[in-house]
């Protein structure tokens, strides 16, 4: 649907006004131009956050192409103010698959010289469509779903161009994934259902650091928190972190809500389907929609109708039923309004950065996945000190001596 110009520069407006950190980045590319001459091609989830680093990249000269990330996390408000702005952006809420892919087809025929990508699709596309570098200098990752298929590609010998790794640097995974993902997953679970959390018993699939954002913001709220996982470590440290740790084949018959959170295929399917608690809501957070297995949902289902925007009601043979929330896609961008305002400031100063990174040196960097550069993300962390009103000690030179004896020790 056509979005509301003037709702999308109010949107935009907001964002940027609580990104400072950005916007100390684009007030010095207007002056650098780093990206003059350059395409950008972004694959990000189109909203007014993502709109402010559009606009901060095309301030540095480049010329922005942008596409969705996934079909249902676009804010058509945001898109109708990036066009408005000569950002050419391809992503329609609630588009087709088909209109998707033309979307991430048309970022590769832009030809661009850097990619900037959520989740790995256009990157992806080059190995499988194009396979060929054309004069990308390389890429940069936003998640972990989307590390996780580079370094994949890394490791088959295949990888085209670098790629740097935007979600494993400290101010983008420390925050971005645990404080992020924990506030915006609710917004998305309470946007669509608005149910309480209190009382509820509350299963979290994963511990990474998705899902130990989620797990602490729910038990904040009251809820009786169950994290369920497959790695021993995980699951310990979980444990010590006051949740309770069961399998997901124990934890369904008494969970009132469950979100997924691990990256992996099918981690709700049909065993636990059958002993699903009735009422049970089903939440995935996860980048891809196939953490709650709808194959299943579909073939168990007797009827299956839709309640409440952004909630499907299944019913079991049984009588049982089963919410599911948002078609089990990531449910705090297609439900909810993404992370909060102030962590995608930080983790898309890093992207800035990065790409920035790459335009001046991707054309010599080895081809692999590389971290994103210690000094961007001090630069991103010390440029945040000050507008999230915190204040550093520094070492007296007493203090710097003892601890420089210890330097060069083994
Ligand atoms: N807004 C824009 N990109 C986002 C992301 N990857 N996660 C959450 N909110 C976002």
């Amino acid at each position: 649907m056509a979005g509301d110009l003037e709702r999308g520069r109010q949107k935009v407006d907001w964002a940027r006004a609580h990104m400072p950190v950005l916007e100390g980045i684009r007030r010095r590319f207007e002056t650098e131009h780093p990206f003059r001459g350059l395409t950008l091609s972004a694959v990000l989830h189109v909203e007014a956050k993502t709109a402010a680093l559009a606009l901060a990249l095309q301030a540095g000269g480049a010329d922005v192409r942008l596409a969705a990330g996934n079909p249902l996390s676009t804010d058509d408000d945001a898109v109708a103010a990036l066009k408005e702005a000569g950002v050419d952006t391809r992503a329609e809420k609630g588009e087709s698959i088909s209109a998707f892919r033309d979307g991430i087809r048309a970022m590769l025929e832009a030809d661009p010289d850097v990619i900037i990508d959520d989740g790995a699709d256009l990157v992806a596309l080059v190995h499988t469509g194009r396979k060929d570098r054309g004069k990308i200098r390389g890429s940069t990752e936003e998640t972990t779903t989307g590390v996780t298929r580079l370094k994949a590609l890394e490791r088959s010998g295949g990888l085209l161009f670098p790629a740097i790794d935007v979600n494993d640097a400290e101010m983008k995974h420390l925050f971005d994934n645990r404080y992020g993902t924990g506030q915006s997953t609710l917004d998305g679970i309470f946007s669509a259902t608005n149910l309480l959390v209190a009382g509820k018993v509350c299963v979290v699939a994963g511990y990474g650091w998705c899902g130990k954002g989620v797990a602490s913001r729910l038990r904040g709220l009251g809820g009786e928190v169950v994290v369920t996982e497959v790695d021993p470590v995980r699951a310990i440290e979980a444990r010590l972190d006051g949740f309770a740790v069961r399998s997901m084949l124990d934890a369904a018959p008494t969970a009132d809500l469950i979100v997924t959170v691990t990256g992996n295929t099918h981690v709700v399917r049909a065993e636990h389907f059958r002993v699903l608690k009735d009422g049970c809501l089903l939440a995935n957070s996860g980048h891809f929609d196939v953490e709650i297995s709808r194959t299943d949902l579909d073939g168990m289902a007797v009827s299956h109708k839709t309640v409440r925007p952004n909630v499907e009601e299944y019913r079991f043979p049984d009588g049982r039923r089963t919410y599911l929330l948002a078609e089990g896609r990531l449910v705090n961008l297609a439900a909810g309004q993404g992370h909060p305002v102030e962590i995608m400031d930080l983790s898309f100063a890093l992207q800035a950065l990065s790409a920035e990174h790459l335009a001046q040196h991707g054309r010599t960097m080895a081809i692999r996945v590389h971290p994103v550069p210690p000094e961007l993300d001090r630069r991103v962390a010390e440029a945040a000190l000050a507008p999230l009103g915190v204040s550093l000690d520094t070492l007296t030179p007493a203090q710097v001596q003892y601890m420089a004896q210890w330097e060069g020790g083994s």
